[in-house]
């Protein structure tokens, strides 16, 4: 059997530590909605059949916007939910994929996923029984604060990684995970608390989530420096 993979991007979300009233996913950044960035990487890559975006059912925005370059591998879905894991449960129903098909989660907030990343997850995870994650080691030295923002202790980054996205499982149990486990901050959260070990995949700092207003400078110089794509 031949192996299928299918992107999921929700992007119904309001973006609301931007404090901007455009929603993060279609707020400029060199010279595009930001979403556009992770669509050209998840779109160009050959073995991707299609790219799903789940928007609100709100949103007005999507349409005032030219996505012909893309054709039909990009689908919008106007599903999406209360929370970042409502929407992609929400996205993966309405995808009717079939649960032995490979899905990749990833967040319309980190433009600077590059193709070399991607490639990376779709070999490292296309034989591995969980799925799996980008991620990077943490490189800072970790405080916790108390109440006065005082450091309370220096915790130990040994072993310590932080997440990313694309997040890749296959549909079934990822649908089945997101079903038990509604109240997640990402993908392989649901999965693990299923008692399975996704896989941490090596990233780099370049797909940072674009969170604050100072990130989009960052992402507009990786961006136009055209050297991760
Ligand atoms: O707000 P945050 O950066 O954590 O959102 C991560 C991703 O989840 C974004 O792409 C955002 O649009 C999406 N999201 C969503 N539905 C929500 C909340 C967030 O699709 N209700």
């Amino acid at each position: 059997m031949t192996d299928s993979f299918y992107a999921l991007v929700p992007a119904a979300g309001f973006g609301a530590r931007m404090g901007q009233e455009t929603p993060k996913q279609y707020m400029p950044l060199a010279g595009r909605p930001m979403i556009y960035h992770a669509l050209l990487t998840l779109c160009g890559n050959a073995e991707i059949t299609t790219v799903f975006v789940v928007l609100s059912s709100e949103d007005t925005l999507w349409r005032t916007f030219d996505w012909s370059t893309f054709g039909d591998k990009l689908q919008p879905l106007y599903c999406g939910g209360q929370t970042r894991a409502e929407s992609v449960l929400n996205g993966l129903l309405a995808s009717e994929l079939e649960p032995e098909d490979w899905v990749l989660v990833h967040d319309a907030a980190r433009p600077c996923l590059s193709a070399l990343q991607l490639t990376r997850l779709l070999d490292e995870l296309r034989n591995d029984d969980v799925g799996g994650l980008l991620a990077v080691p943490v490189a800072d030295t970790l405080k916790r604060s108390d109440a006065m923002q005082r450091v309370e202790h220096t915790e130990s980054r040994a072993s310590l990684w932080q997440a990313q996205t694309p997040q890749m499982f296959r549909t079934g149990l990822l649908v089945q995970a997101l079903q038990s486990i509604p109240n997640v901050t990402d993908d392989a959260s649901a999965i693990e608390a299923l008692g399975l070990k996704p896989k941490l995949v090596s990233s780099d700092t370049s797909n940072f989530k674009v969170t604050y207003p100072q990130d989009l400078q960052m992402a507009e110089l990786l961006l136009q420096h055209g050297n991760i794509k």
